[in-house]
């Protein structure tokens, strides 16, 4: 079996820590992790090299890709939702032009190389964006065309980069009258909000999820920033991981699209504190809404139609939210909390 190089951009980030610990497991890969922060010991250990640097750098990138040959890129770097309302320029650039620089790259090597590169592109349910909830109840699950009014900047960075990756993949440079060559592959999947058992994410506005859950494992109140009837959907983070490695194995004829809905489970808020509570008897969680974050959240899907990915490449969550709590989230959680 040939060995696999793989890119994986914000290799520090929760889906990176997954993505990484899994394909670690696998003899024939090998790990090229870019992230601006340093990777922990054990994240590390599991890549074969490892570079700390901005995306936004193209002469980083560039002397990245001249060391490497890769077959596959995860693009994994991003600034959340919650974040880029506060950051908006600097997310912006993060999540477009640090989109557009890995296209380029996937694109430079591809033509080098001679063969065709995959990209594969976490996108997110932020996409969707229905004008008040009245909407949004009768909506119900949505499939990948609807609603697609976004209205943050992480929304609108992530729709915006999925018509990029298309772009890319169908139409670059269409007017050359020599074209240059190079095949970008991209595939995207768009997540709910993930929740691991190992990590936090920072920055997103699907936080209250997994924060609701670290903190009953630590025991520490936690103040829930959306009302209890608040209702998106979730996903594990191994099926998330699952999500990423699947679209990528999939052949290429199978794949009528270029952009995928997955999903799993999708329990209002107050179901969450009853699951978490069931688990960790002494939690204490209170309801605050902060009503700005919660607007953002109103316009997000109760729950996403993933039809499409589970007929062309037969995608199917292996956690519904019973599952995910009994099997992995609580018993994993706590194990963590009790190795600190
Ligand atoms: N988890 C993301 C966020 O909250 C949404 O995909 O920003």
């Amino acid at each position: 079996m040939e060995t696999k190089t793989i890119l994986i951009t914000g290799a520090n980030g929760e889906i990176g820590h997954g993505l990484i610990s899994h394909l670690a497991e696998h003899d024939h890969v090998k790990i090229v992790a870019i992230d601006l922060n340093t990777l922990d010991d054990t994240t590390r250990n599991r890549c074969f090299k490892v570079y700390s640097g901005d995306i936004l750098d193209t002469r980083f990138l560039d002397s990245i890709s001249t060391a490497h040959d890769f077959d596959v890129i995860y693009h994994l770097a991003a600034l959340l939702s919650t974040r880029a309302e506060r950051q908006p320029t600097i997310a912006h650039k993060v999540n477009v032009d640090g989109t557009l620089n890995l296209l380029e790259m996937a694109i430079t090597q591809s033509r080098l190389q001679g063969k065709e590169v995959k990209f594969i592109y976490p996108s997110s349910i932020a996409v969707y964006g229905l004008p008040d909830l009245k909407t949004k109840h009768e909506a119900g699950r949505l499939n990948e065309d609807e609603w697609t009014e976004p209205r943050t900047m992480y929304g609108i960075n992530k729709l915006y980069s999925e018509r990029l990756g298309r772009y890319y993949m169908k139409f670059y440079r269409q007017l050359d009258a020599n074209p240059m060559g190079g095949s970008v592959d991209f595939r995207c999947v768009r997540f709910p909000g993930l929740i691991s058992a190992f990590t936090l994410p920072t920055g997103g506005t699907s936080d209250f999820a997994p924060e609701m859950l670290h903190y009953a494992a630590k025991s520490e109140h936690y103040d829930c920033f959306v009302r209890e009837d608040t209702r998106i959907p979730f996903m594990a983070m191994p099926d998330g991981v699952n999500a990423l490695l699947r679209i990528e194995a999939a052949s290429r004829a199978s794949l009528s699209s270029q952009v995928y809905n997955v999903g799993s489970f999708s329990p209002s808020a107050g179901e969450l504190k009853t699951r978490v509570k069931s688990a960790f008897r002494s939690a204490e969680i209170e309801f605050r809404p902060d009503l700005k974050r919660q607007a953002i959240l109103d316009t997000w899907p109760e729950d996403v139609d993933d039809s499409r990915a589970r007929k062309d490449w037969g995608w199917k969550p292996e956690f519904d939210f019973e599952k995910a709590f009994e099997e992995y989230l609580v018993p994993a959680v706590r194990e963590f909390y009790r190795a600190k």
